[in-house]
């Protein structure tokens, strides 16, 4: 098995919490030789967690990229920040690992996934929530056909709490349209993702209701989405707040559900149970967890390592990651088009073609697309969200 000599770029929470104890956690397979991130306090607290000398942390990311011992870029920056990133690891012959999302705006996504193949590196997405215990029985039970076609998928993430950035660097940036690209939907991407898995088959029109429920913020507080794909759709219910979590599937010959403590919203709620009926049997489905993987902190840093480890899986036989970059730009486009939806009044049709506004400039070219007089009081005008007078 290869050992990867991974440079880390971003020492936020993501990183402190996830990434770094992954790896340090899996020193079979990865070994952190250097880290990057342009905001002293960051960077130091990257460094100690890495076990580095201050030799190996830089304030400039280019110049860490530069390093030629370096098998593997782990970009863990907030999304506005990838694109340029990922260009310049993949130019220096990196693989490259991105936190999700791949990047605020489609255009960029596609930037970036071309960048990678002209280098011929390649380009993974941290999509960690595939890797839950439950999502992969889940999706065990699906492909074993048990429940026959899947018609419905329902990911409720109802309860999300609102997590600030790192201290040092700027804590209110999910709330920024122009960095984040969009509110708690586009923060828990990993809803739209896991749909997308459970349907099984390509998203072909998306639609939505958005709005906020805080006064003055430039970013929904609520997305209740609808992903159709032929004769199955998903919907994926996003929210900050004290709403109810939990997924619920629902096949041509029986139907899952898989809950989290008090009906809450994973990973803040550990998983409860999963309960499967196929015609009149029921049946509470045995999940095996790691030890200790049922705080949230534990889960997050646990999917993350099976997710590095996927990569690097990828890198050493030459194949796919389960979350490759198109795949990231994929649930990007589907992100974007539930808020063009609920901006417009209309379903949108994805993927987006490669000249709309909302490819071209994500959340910012909502503004530039056509509205009909029913959407003139569209929430997300209404609230003023994504920059819309
Ligand atoms: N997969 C998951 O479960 C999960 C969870 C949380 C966050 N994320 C993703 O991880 C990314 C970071 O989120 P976070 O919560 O760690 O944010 P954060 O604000 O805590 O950290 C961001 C870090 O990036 C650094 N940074 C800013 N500009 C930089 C630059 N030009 N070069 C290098 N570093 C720079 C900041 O100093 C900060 O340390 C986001 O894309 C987010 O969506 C994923």
């Amino acid at each position: 098995m290869r050992k990867l000599r991974v440079g880390l770029i971003g020492c936020g929470n993501i990183a402190l919490n996830g990434h770094i104890p992954a790896y340090l956690e899996t020193p079979e397979r990865f070994e952190i030789v250097a880290v990057a991130d342009p905001f002293e306090t960051q960077r130091e607290l990257g460094l100690v967690k890495a076990r580095l000398t201050p030799r190996d942390g830089y304030s400039d990311p280019l110049e860490l990229i530069k390093r030629s011992d370096i098998d593997l870029i782990d970009i863990c920056t907030p999304q506005h920040l990838h694109r340029e990133l990922i260009e310049a690891a993949a130019e220096a012959g990196h693989n490259i690992v991105c936190e999700k999302p791949l990047a605020a705006v489609p255009a960029d996504a596609s930037a970036a996934i071309h960048a990678a193949k002209k280098a011929g590196v390649k380009l993974a997405v941290i999509h960690n929530y595939l890797f839950f215990p439950e999502v992969v029985a889940a999706k065990r039970i699906l492909d074993s056909g048990e429940l026959g076609d899947v018609r419905v998928v329902t990911v409720n993430f109802l309860g999300v709490v609102d997590s600030m950035g790192a201290s040092g660097f700027k804590p209110k940036w999910r709330h920024d349209y122009a960095s984040s690209g969009g509110g708690v939907l586009m923060d828990m991407i990993h809803g739209v993702y896991l749909a997308n898995h459970f349907l099984g088959s390509p998203t072909q029109r998306v639609s939505a209701h958005v709005t906020s429920h805080t006064q003055g913020d430039e970013v929904e507080s609520l997305a209740l989405c609808r992903l159709e794909s032929g004769d199955s759709a998903a919907l994926v219910n996003i929210g900050w707040g004290y709403g109810h979590g939990g997924i619920d599937i629902v096949g041509s010959k029986g139907r899952l559900r898989v809950n989290y403590e008090n009906f809450g919203t994973c990973p803040w709620s550990a998983f409860e149970n999963m309960v499967v009926t196929v015609g009149s049997d029921t049946r509470v489905e045995p999940v095996n967890f790691e030890p200790n993987s049922e705080s949230i902190h534990d889960k997050i840093r646990w999917s993350i390592a099976a997710a590095l480890v996927d990569i690097a899986d990828a890198i050493e036989h030459e194949k796919l990651s389960v979350a490759s970059g198109e795949i990231g730009l994929e649930v990007l486009e589907m992100t974007l088009a539930s808020y063009a939806s609920a901006a417009t009044g209309q379903s949108i049709t994805v993927p987006l073609e490669t000249s709309s506004p909302l490819h071209i400039k994500g959340v910012s070219g909502i503004k530039d697309l056509d509205f009909t007089s029913s959407a003139k009081d569209s929430p997300v005008r209404k609230h003023k969200l994504f920059g819309l007078n």
